[in-house]
């Protein structure tokens, strides 16, 4: 087992190649066309259908607004009536207003977070499904390169924080820019001047904002490499627990875990510095402009020259006031919203793997399902640079017994991947009944194959539920049957309903096997493809089972692959292959009489066997 490198490193965003980590950061701006792509994207999915609930929150957001700027008028108000002596009748209905508008504002506070939290986390479930199903359309091929963790962190991590995001952030965030709008616009119309001068700021906080959301993207695009490749290595070491364990490296994986953790948590320190560098950047901001306000807007009413009066400006510091709290969480939201791009782009880039193994526009589901399969001139490759198959051609006659044997690594198993079309291939044809298996609807050409894979997969369910999984609907009946002919009946009314562990973990190898073997009787479909199906058996079981095994094939097209010769020598044509290529093929009698190939290994291993 290979433990993948835990440091923290750079995978791609789908495991897909892609090229190292450059030494410098790259620069990245606040808003790429990725991002905005990213954004109108989930905005389309996923937002715009509640687009009447979104106006409500905005309009519970400007009410919002509109009672800062009706405390302000009436703040004013209320000091002239201090400062001019006026009546006190004046100045408690100025309080009871206020104190009413404050009291809409706390209401407006409480809807407003339980509307868009519902909203929002509405929204993500709904991209989490969607996110499973797209997984499902997937090629095995995808799969079989991308890292577990990775595929754990966009459905948990990522959806989970741009939940809360789009639910609480974007809605304050939105809240703060309509006090600030609302707010503004009321000291403009007070003084246009006074406001001008405090506009300085503004370049000051883009420029600070643009230089600070490069660096959030670089280090939050690590953190996510990082806490994916965390992932996966927590995933390699438990299911390898074995392996660790004999080998003796324990020390090595705690110290590979360790230093991972480690480097998440110094990811998590930086990013939190480059964040927090923009709060009192802000403050500072704030201050410069308080001293200008009071400085200038004092100079204003001293002057007397600029209808401003002491309420007036006390009016506007409050105003002020009330705007730079949300500016600084604005500016916060601007800082975390850029962190949340690279989440909305992890996410999405599942979505730029597009399944190659689709459904033709006219595929069909009647074909001959015992009809002859057949490979003719096939070229395929795992990897474009090492061509695996190249004018492969083989025939299995329909209702027949063929076998396929030949050393490991000769490209055994993935005939059957491409017969199942778990693979394409890249040239060439592969056909059932004479029609070629790409004009097949996928479910109904997979669905005529029975296999007992190689790698047995077991989840961590009952037995029976277990042996169920190829064919739901089976009655109880059914599924005992099945499991006495795999031998395993035993051990199922010995386990009962009680889980099998993770992956199966609590079953010998044998006894694994006997589970993939009942699956294919339960199965029943017209193909049956056996891949080392009996390999893990003791002889005396392993005769039961081909007994059984020989009764399921009668009138079944089979495909048996099998390492022990003895396992297939009755086989009606056998096919041997060496490095991706036929290199001989006949009867057991017809090969033994070549004194090929296969004649060799039948020979050596007739030797062995005694
Ligand atoms: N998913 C994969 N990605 C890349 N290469 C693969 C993949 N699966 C198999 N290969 C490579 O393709 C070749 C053929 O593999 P295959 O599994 O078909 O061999 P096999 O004949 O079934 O061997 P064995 O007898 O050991 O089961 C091997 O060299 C293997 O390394
Ligand atoms: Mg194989």
């Amino acid at each position: 087992m290979a433990l993948s490198d835990l440091l923290p490193k750079p995978v791609s965003r789908t495991g897909a190649e892609r090229p190292e980590k450059p030494e410098k950061p790259e620069k990245r701006p606040m808003f790429s066309e990725i991002d905005r792509g990213n954004i109108v994207w989930f905005w389309n999915r996923y937002l715009k259908s509640k687009t009447p609930w979104l106006f409500l929150v905005l309009g519970m957001i400007a009410i919002q607004g509109f009672v800062y700027q009706q405390f302000l008028a009436l703040t004013e108000d209320g000091l002239r009536v201090i400062f001019e002596s006026g009546a006190t009748r004046d100045l408690v209905k100025v309080c009871g207003i206020v104190f009413a508008l404050f009291t809409t504002r706390a209401l407006m506070s409480y809807l407003i977070p339980r509307l868009s939290v519902w909203l929002a986390s509405d929204a993500v479930m709904k991209m989490r499904r969607d996110l499973i199903d797209h997984l499902m359309t997937l090629d095995l091929a995808f799969f079989e390169r991308t890292q577990s963790g990775e595929i754990i962190l966009r459905l948990v991590n990522q959806s989970q924080g741009l939940s809360q995001f789009v639910g609480q952030a974007t809605v304050n965030a939105v809240r703060d820019a309509a006090t600030i709008l609302i707010v503004s616009g009321y000291l403009i119309y007070k003084s246009p001047l006074l406001f001008t001068a405090a506009l300085i700021v503004l370049p000051m906080i883009l420029l600070l904002l643009q230089h600070v959301s490069s660096t959030i993207k670089n280090i939050q695009a690590t953190a996510e490499n990082a806490l994916g490749a965390y992932m996966t290595g927590i995933d390699e070491m438990t299911s390898g627990m074995r392996t660790v364990k004999i080998a003796g490296q324990e020390p090595v994986e705690r110290a590979r875990l360790v230093t991972a953790t480690e480097g998440i948590r110094s990811i998590s320190i930086r990013l939190q510095a480059a964040q927090a560098l923009v709060m009192p950047a802000i403050d500072m901001m704030a201050a410069f402009v308080y001293v200008l306000v009071i400085g200038g807007g004092g100079y204003m009413v001293l002057s007397g020259d600029f209808g401003l009066d002491g309420a007036g400006i006390i009016a506007y510091l409050l105003g002020l006031a009330l705007i730079f709290d949300p500016a600084r969480m604005l500016a916060g939201f601007f800082a975390k919203l850029q962190a949340n791009l690279i989440l909305l782009d992890g996410i999405r880039s599942l979505y730029r793997e597009i399944p190659r193994i689709t459904n033709a526009p006219d595929a069909h589901e009647e074909f001959d399902r015992s009809g002859d399969l057949a490979l003719e001139d096939v070229r395929f490759s795992y990897d474009p640079q090492h061509p695996l198959f190249d004018g492969l051609s083989m025939r299995f006659p329909g209702g027949r017994i063929t076998a396929i044997v030949g050393a490991t690594g000769s490209g055994k198993t993935t005939v059957l991947s491409l017969l199942t079309r778990l693979y394409d291939v890249e040239e060439g044809r592969v056909s059932i009944g004479g029609t070629p298996i790409d004009r097949l609807k996928i479910k109904a050409l997979r669905s005529s194959f029975s296999v007992v894979a190689q790698d047995i997969v077991i989840f961590n369910s009952s037995l029976k539920d277990n042996i169920r999984y190829v064919r739901p609907d089976a009655t109880d009946e059914e599924v005992r049957a099945a499991a006495e002919a795999a031998e395993i009946a035993d051990l199922m009314d010995a386990r009962g309903d009680a889980p099998l562990g993770p992956k199966g973990s609590q079953l010998s190898g044998g006894q694994k096997q006997r589970i993939a073997i009942a699956r294919a009787f339960l199965r029943g479909s017209p193909i049956l493809l056996l891949d080392e199906a009996t390999s893990a058996l003791d002889q005396k079981t392993e005769d039961k089972v081909k007994r059984a095994l020989n009764r399921l094939s009668e009138g079944r097209t089979t495909l048996i692959v099998a390492h022990r010769l003895s396992a297939i020598a009755h086989a009606d044509w056998i096919y041997v292959m060496d490095v991706g290529k036929v290199v001989e093929q006949g009867t057991h009698a017809d090969l033994l009489a070549q004194d090929g190939l296969y004649a060799g290994m039948y020979g050596a291993q007739k030797q062995s066997y005694g």
